[in-house]
């Protein structure tokens, strides 16, 4: 018997009526949450990933602002920018797309964007905030793992979680999210010489490398969760995570739970991003 599926898509469509009428009461009260969304350059897979998050904002009430410039924008024009953002009062969030083009220093751009605004949560504040087991803004993709992992229902306190990856973006707050929920939290990464010696002895396991079959069924314990944050491709062009989902599924077993690829993590992602929005709006003076 195989898993029972984690629906990113589902969960994320929950969430997000929720995201709905808080910000229809928002902007009732006469303070529409406002998001605003700064492109530089002609990535053109950051520019579909902006245009989601911009038509996600306008399908659920929230006001929003697309800024684009040419590569050859400076930095201190876009420190500028994100300076007349921070004092605009209709806006209570702003993203700066990464990747930037070389020539501007990201902590730079980050660090700038005033804490109570920073609905990405890469700052250094935000990051701080976390370490400290501190309210703040958290960082999308790991704070929808979250999600995912409560919505099976199951207790995250007293679990052993395994993080596969370390990234800033995704496995280090992936990490001190779970030992927040009072987890016992590993972290695997390139490093690790043997990651399934961790990952058979783990309740939750949290794969976030960028490489498929990084999870195979021998890594696996039977009635563990396993969330797949990758997003690769296979020989045959299609999306795949970083988990061998059908195997570790069967593996995993009927006790067992799985997020997919593509359907998982995917959707929860824009969705916090919406969710920290409406927090940043309903904080805000
Ligand atoms: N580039 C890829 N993902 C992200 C994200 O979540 N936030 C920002 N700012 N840039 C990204």
């Amino acid at each position: 018997m195989p898993a029972q599926l984690i629906d990113g898509k589902a969960l994320s469509e929950h969430i997000r009526a929720d995201v709905g009428l808080r910000a229809a009461a928002l902007t009732a009260a006469g303070r529409q949450p406002g998001l605003a969304v700064i492109l530089v350059g002609d990535d053109p897979a950051s520019a579909v990933y902006v245009r989601n998050k911009v038509r996600a904002c306008a399908d659920h009430g929230l006001h929003s602002v697309l800024e684009q410039y040419p590569s050859s924008l400076t930095q201190d024009a876009l420190l500028a920018r994100v300076a007349a953002l921070n004092a605009d009062p209709q806006i209570h969030g702003i993203l700066v797309q990464m990747p930037l083009p070389r020539h501007i220093d990201p902590q730079a751009v980050i660090g700038a964007i005033a804490a109570a605004k920073d609905v990405d949560g890469f700052s250094l504040h935000s990051a701080g905030q976390l370490v400290a087991g501190l309210p703040g803004l958290r960082p999308a993709t790991p704070y929808g793992c979250m999600k995912l992992i409560e919505s099976t229902g199951l207790a995250v306190k007293g679990k052993h979680a395994v993080v596969i990856g370390r990234s800033n973006t995704v496995g280090k707050p992936m990490a001190l999210l779970l030992l927040q929920a009072n987890a016992t939290v590993t972290v695997c990464h390139s490093g690790t010489p043997d990651i399934g010696l961790h990952t058979r002895q783990a309740d939750i396991v949290v794969a976030a490398v960028g490489r498929r079959n990084t999870v195979t069924a021998g890594m696996v314990k039977p009635g563990a969760i396993v969330i797949d944050v990758g997003i690769n491709r296979n020989e045959e062009g299609k999306l795949c995570g970083d988990v061998d989902f059908a195997a570790v599924s069967e593996a995993l077993g009927e006790g067992g739970w799985i997020s997919p690829v593509p359907g998982g993590v995917g959707p929860m992602t824009i969705t916090m991003l919406l969710v920290n929005t409406l927090q940043a709006a309903e904080e805000a003076q």
